[in-house]
């Protein structure tokens, strides 16, 4: 992943994001504040529009005394961090192995199908990015993708074109399991502490 250098406008935090940044690095002991910096990372990008600038990543260093090269190791080891503009909606379709395995090719050829866009590219009308990503830790209902701050699990590739066809026209799809697992209960049903399980879904189904 490459930083655009080119970008030289001034960063700062908000007041009031600056005020959450002091409450992150309190809780490290002294001498540790090196230790915020994925946290500060998305709070810049959040305030940035969805993605970092150098100059948000050094005023960063700056903050936790730490040198740029340091945050920059870390802004481009992550794939939650994006070097330049994004759409409205970021997919991130996961093709790790679990993903892959339950089909997650199909998933992201959905998606490149549907926007008519490749890896790392933008629709023309600015409201999606794709991307592809390593794992994203929801591999028990694989295959998977966050869109924004939202896993959609248990996919396949129709479920998939439905959920970016609802956001295209701006409503907001279901978000977890297509399939309606609860958390991540084996897909053919659960084999032990059932009655628990139904008691959660009743409580579920009734929110
Ligand atoms: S492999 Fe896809 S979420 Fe872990």
């Amino acid at each position: 992943m490459t930083i655009d250098m080119q970008n030289i406008e001034d960063f700062k935090f908000t007041s009031e994001n600056m005020s959450a940044v002091k409450t992150i690095i309190a809780k490290y002991p002294a001498g540790w504040q090196a230790s915020a910096v994925m946290p500060l990372l998305d709070i810049a990008q959040r305030q940035n529009g969805g993605h970092l600038t150098q100059m948000a990543m050094d005023y960063i260093a700056d903050i936790l005394d730490m040198p740029s090269i340091r945050v920059y190791e870390v802004a481009t080891f992550y794939t939650m961090y994006n070097h330049k503009p994004i759409g409205k909606h970021h997919v991130q379709v996961c093709t790790n192995l679990p993903c892959w395995l339950r089909g997650s090719d199909d998933i992201l050829g959905a998606c490149k199908k549907f926007l008519g866009i490749g890896n790392h590219e933008t629709t023309e009308d600015g409201i999606f990015t794709l991307t592809e990503v390593e794992c994203l830790g929801a591999c028990v209902n694989a295959p998977m993708m966050q869109i924004g701050d939202d896993y959609y699990e248990d996919l396949d590739a129709e479920v998939t074109e439905e959920i970016l066809s609802e956001l295209k026209s701006g409503k907001v799809p279901e978000t977890g399991s297509r399939i309606r697992r609860v958390s991540c209960e084996p897909v053919t049903g659960l084999t032990s502490l059932k009655k628990q399980a139904d008691l959660r879904k009743r409580k579920l189904e009734k929110n």
